[in-house]
Formats: C-alpha cells, structure tokens, sequence
C-alpha cells in the first residue's frame, strides 16, 4: 500500500496495469500534441481516456468489475462494483417493471445499454424468458473487451440475445441503461472572478518527459507530471448552458454531460414506443450545482479506491460523473418524450416487490439467508446506494402506471 495523491492509501498498481497507462498517457500526450497549444477539451480527453479503442480503460483487457479467476475471493476485485455485480435481486427486481411494460406494448424486446459484464442482462433474462419466451434482448456497448465478456457469459441464451453495433432506427419495447451516462464524457467548466464561463481543456505539462522517463519516480509523481488544466473562454453551447443552470460563483468548477442530454435527446428520435429506465447515481440540478459542491463530482475508480485526480493513470482508471437527473429530463421532454417516474434505487426497488420475493426464501437456511440479504441491504440503504442512486424513467406513446413509482415519485423535484 502506498499514499494517494489524496493523502489516502493507494493500492499498489501491477506492472502490467502501469505498463498499460503509460501506454495510455502517450497516446493522449499525442492526442493534445496534434490539438495544438489549447489542448483538448476535457471531454476529448475523458472520452480517449475512457474509450480509445487501443489505449482506454473501457478497452483494456484489465478487470474493471465482476470476478476473473485471478482475483476471485479477494478484497481487489476490479476497480469497482455495480448493482448487478453485488445481487441478482436487483434485476430480478427490474424484470417486475419490465415484464408489465412489455405486455403493455406487446413487443417482447429489451435494449440494455452499457451492459458491462452481461450479469444484469442474464438476470432478467433469467426473469422473463419463462413469461416471454419469445423475448428479444438486444445490447449496445462501446467497449468491445465488454462485448466480448457479455457474449461469453450469455452465449447460454442462444438466439434470445443480439448485439447492435449502432443505434437502432426505430424501436418498441424496454431500454434499460445503469450506470451509463455516469460513463460518458463531461465538459469541464470553472466560473471565473470576471463572471464569465472558462472550459477546461487538458494540457500536456512541460518538461513532461522528464519525470515520466525517470524510472525512480514513483507511479504518482510520474502519472501527475503529464498533464495539467487550461482555462479557456467556454463556447457559446456550453456558456449557456452553464448560465441557465446556476447563477455565476467565481472559482466553482463543475461539469455537465451535454453527450448524455443529446443521447437522451436521440432517444425521443429512435424510440416508437416504450419506456427507458435510466439508473444512476445524481441529483436534481439546485442539488447538483449546489454552491457547497464547489469542486463538481468527478471521481475515479481505481482498485476500490475512490478518488478525484483525474488525470492520473489514464487507462487503468474509471473516470465518472455524477448525473443531473433534471438536465436529463428536460433533453427528454425537449425531445416529445414523456418523464413517467423518478425516485431513489430504495424506493423503486421496494416498489417492483423486492422485499415480497426474499419473503419467500427460507429463513431457517440461515447461511443462504444472509448470503443473500447481504448485498440487498447495499442496495436498499440510505448510506450506501439506496437514495444516491436515482431512476428516471422516460418514454414514448405508453399509457400504463408504473408500479416501480407507485409511491416516493419524485418528479416534482425535477
Ligand atoms: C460503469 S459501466 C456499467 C456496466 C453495467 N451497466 C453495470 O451496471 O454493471 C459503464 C458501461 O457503459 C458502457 N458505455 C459507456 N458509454 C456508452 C454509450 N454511449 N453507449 C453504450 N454503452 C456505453 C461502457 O462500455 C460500460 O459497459
């Protein structure tokens, strides 16, 4: 163990991990090089980072959740854990609101975006198959190390499963994304003293070279040696968009994921009829932009280990951000989509029948008992992912209630 940047302990990272975000860091060093002297925007930059086909995290072959041989058993599992990852009770969960929506429409497809290890899609496919056999389960993600993982682990479901390389042109049915728009890109923006709006682009350090070719440095002071910030004035998108959602307060950073407004946006595009979960962790826009959340919500993942330097270890770090569920629903009702539901991951969990299912496991097998009600509390409390994760639903031509809303519906405070 070794001290963050943070001042936390860092878990030591394995040669080939360091290997592979040196990699990375030449790669977007190359990256900034080729943008000239204002850098990349942050969002460029997370997106490389993130989604570079040779050099980002989602590409890399390195576990991000979920078992592997190696590290199964161990406190070390991947870079972090996911509600799928932890319990099958979630989605087994979601398949209770999915199934009525399905019968509703009378299409049997799903469409799981950002599917990551294929452990939620097998679990409600596991739901409903019985109900639907003649279920259609469509994924998109863009990684295709993750494609690979998801088409090894639900190859059993055979022809039931299909992989979309692009969006689809129309669509009925469920779409379902967790956490996914905490994934993508976000513009990085810092109020200045003047009161006018700065982005923040990713520079590359001078005398960069130096520190990262010197093999005695340890791997922070070579990951922090690389790249630094530069404040430019923001473009005319993203000032306004920065000034309608919060008033001006000098030296507040943030960030706003206009990637996900407009995938929310295409939505209302490409969808027919149906409905789109969308589970994540956020708030409603006065709570995101609050004035004490002066340093925004960017976080990494590295080894379990939570942190806020972003632009270190590039490749081997999940790079995230916390959603504004009201940016969110406003792309979706700007889009002719209707927001049907939002509440905390608790409330529309206890509401899809969580707690009536474990009702029926057998409380004398008390070890199979625990081992299952274990992961449940994690989902379900209040101090863990219980009210910070939010699910917004939002959909098109669907006139049914949503029991997962039946009570806690939060919209008013969109
Ligand atoms: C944090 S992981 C979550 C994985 C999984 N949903 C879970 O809950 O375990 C984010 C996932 O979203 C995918 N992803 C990110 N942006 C995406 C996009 N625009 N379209 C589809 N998938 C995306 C990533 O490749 C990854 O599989």
């Amino acid at each position: 163990m070794r001290a963050d940047p943070t001042g936390a302990a860092l878990p030591q990272i394995q040669e080939a991990a360091q290997r592979y975000s040196e990699n990375a860091r030449h790669k977007l060093a190359g990256l900034i090089h080729e943008a000239g002297p204002q850098g990349l925007p942050f969002a460029r930059w997370m997106h490389a980072a993130l989604y570079d086909p040779q050099a980002g995290y989602y590409a890399g072959a390195p576990l991000k959740f979920g078992d592997t041989a190696a590290a199964a058993g161990t406190a070390l599992q991947g870079d972090f854990v996911t509600a799928p990852e932890l319990t099958p009770w979630f989605g087994r969960s979601l398949a209770r609101q999915i199934g009525p929506i399905l019968a509703h429409i009378g299409t049997p497809h799903i469409l799981e975006f950002g599917a990551g290890s294929g452990a939620l899609a097998e679990h409600i496919l596991q739901a409903l198959l019985p109900e639907f056999p003649e279920l259609q389960y469509y994924i998109l993600d863009i990684s295709p190390d993750l494609t690979q993982r998801q088409q090894q682990r639900l190859a059993p479901f055979g022809d039931s499963v299909h992989w979309l390389h692009s969006l689809p042109s129309g669509f009925s049915g469920c779409i379902i994304a967790n956490e996914v728009l905490d994934a993508m890109p976000v513009s990085l923006f810092e109020w200045g003293e003047d009161g006018n709006v700065h982005e923040l682009h990713v520079i590359n350090k001078p005398g960069e070279a130096s520190a990262a070719a010197d093999p005695q440095a340890d791997q922070e002071a070579q990951a922090s040696s690389y790249f630094d910030f530069l404040r430019v004035p923001a473009g005319a998108l993203l000032e306004q968009a920065v000034r309608t959602r919060m008033p001006a307060l000098p030296g507040y950073r943030s960030e706003i994921n206009l990637q996900g407004e407009s995938w929310v946006a295409g939505l209302g595009q490409w969808l027919d009829q149906g409905v789109a979960l969308l589970i994540d962790y956020g708030f409603p826009q006065h709570e995101y932009y609050h004035p004490q959340r002066s340093q925004g919500t960017l976080m990494c993942h590295l080894l379990h280990h939570a942190h806020s330097q972003v632009l270190h270890f590039p490749g081997i770090q999940d790079i995230t951000a916390h959603v504004d569920f009201t940016a969110m629903a406003d792309a979706a009702l700007a889009a002719d989509l209707e927001v049907l539901g939002y509440t905390s991951q608790a409330r529309f969990l206890l509401n899809c029948g969580l707690l009536q299912m474990l009702s029926e496991l057998d409380p004398d097998d008390t070890a199979r008992y625990a081992r299952e009600i274990g992961p449940v509390q994690k989902l379900l409390s209040e101090a863990e992912m219980g009210e910070l994760f939010k699910v917004l639903a939002i959909g098109k031509n669907v006139d049914m209630d949503l029991m997962a809303f039946a009570t806690g519906d939060r919209r008013h405070r969109l």
